[in-house]
């Protein structure tokens, strides 16, 4: 979707789905883009709610200096889509029509919508439905964003998560525990991967490779023999074991809510290669259970959970994140609509969102760092590594 001319006057700015660490960099980095253009810019609050709700700030670049560095989105959000809106007696209602006529009300001439996967379908939803004139830019720490490099707000998780398995590794060798760490992503297991290695982890667990609890405790046991005494073990929120069904996809980056397709589970035995029934009690308690069964050491948990969504972005992400920005208000300023922005290599190029959406960015299975965690004996909970016994 293209406009005649470039004279783009209003445009409006919201932040959907979980926050992350580098929303407030790129709402700065495209409000001070555009106000030189002339460009009036609304920071709708709460995601798609206030476009139903018409709920909207003025953004002035005055008001984004120093937002570079603050976590979160000064913006607000919220999960909701407009075609299944919440209402109190609980059941939803498609709000559709009222999000598109708020657009034309507050007389936009494009809306730039920061999101991960279901932000990116919900954008496309709306587009379709109203004709609309809008960019997205993919955020999310589970980096899981189809038709890009990197989503703003990855590289911040992974450094938490890093710096947390740093901090176990100290109680690990000190007790001669294992540790078993719980990491946020969804179904992918970028943050897992990223984090696993990057702390050095024994065990990595991701979505993308089917792990046997049985593999996992004998590579732990062969790590004993060589006499290393604790263990790392990473897990991804998404890891499954082998034989157990795929966590259904429908929307769950809207809902967030991993725990509402884990009910859908089936219900397993605890055994040897165990289908695990997430119902009944989180993965990383079944394996820390096992794990201690299977080699007799103290075993502990630790859940990282929205510790990896907090605080300030990293100088990577605060790059990325303003690059992102300026990159949306140019397109916007160039009058091209309907699309993502996206990295791929060195380039910020547009991807058309309809190649975006309800597609998910899973690891590839023959992706360098799932070599890599192998070649240096990383148990992916499939194979036992090499060791040199
Ligand atoms: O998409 C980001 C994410 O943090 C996922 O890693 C996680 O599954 C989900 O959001 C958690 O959602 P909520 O913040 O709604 O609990």
């Amino acid at each position: 979707m293209s406009m005649a001319n470039n004279k783009i006057k209003r445009v409006g700015i919201l932040t959907s789905g979980g926050d992350c660490p580098g929303l407030n960099a790129v709402i700065r980095a495209i409000t001070k883009s555009l106000e030189p253009e002339g460009v009036q810019v609304f920071g709708i609050l709460e995601g798609f709610r206030g476009l139903i709700e018409k709920k909207f700030i003025v953004l002035e670049g005055m008001q984004t200096s120093g937002l570079l560095t603050v976590g979160g989105t000064i913006l607000r959000t919220s999960r909701d889509k407009p075609h299944r809106m919440p209402l109190p007696d609980g059941t939803t209602r498609d709000m559709t029509a009222e999000a598109i006529a708020n657009y034309h009300a507050l007389e936009l001439d494009c809306l730039i919508c920061l999101g991960g996967g279901g932000t990116q379908k919900n954008a496309h939803r709306l587009m379709r439905e109203g004709d609309l004139n809008i960019i997205t830019v993919p955020k999310t720490i589970d980096n899981d964003v189809w038709g890009t490099d990197i989503c703003f707000g990855f590289d911040t998780g992974m450094a938490i998560a890093t710096e947390a398995i740093d901090r176990l590794h100290t109680t690990a060798s000190s007790h001669h525990r294992v540790m078993v760490v719980d990491i946020m992503g969804n179904n992918s297991g970028w943050l897992a991967l990223g984090a696993g290695i990057a702390g050095g982890a024994d065990v990595i667990l991701i979505p993308e490779i089917k792990y046997s609890l049985d593999i996992v405790a004998e590579s732990l046991v062969s790590r004993m023999r060589l006499g290393k005494m604790f263990s790392i073990v990473a897990v991804a929120e998404g890891a499954r074991s082998q034989g157990e069904a795929d966590t259904p996809d429908e929307d769950e980056e809207d809902s967030g809510d991993s725990s509402k397709s884990k009910k859908k589970k089936k219900k397993n035995k605890k055994s040897k290669n165990a289908v695990i029934d997430h119902t009944k009690e989180p993965l990383s308690a079944i394996l820390a259970e096992h794990i201690e069964d299977v080699t007799g050491l103290e075993t502990r948990i630790t859940s990282l959970g929205h510790l990896q969504r907090g605080g300030i972005p990293t100088p990577t992400d605060r790059l990325l994140s303003t690059k992102y920005g300026v990159k949306a208000a140019t397109l916007a300023l160039q009058g091209e609509f309907g699309v993502m922005v996206a990295k791929r290599g060195l380039d910020y190029i547009a991807v058309p969102l309809e190649e975006v959406a309800g597609k998910k960015r899973l690891v590839p299975l023959d992706h360098h760092w799932i070599q890599a965690a192998r070649s240096v004996a990383t148990c992916m909970g499939d194979i036992l590594p090499y060791t040199h016994e």
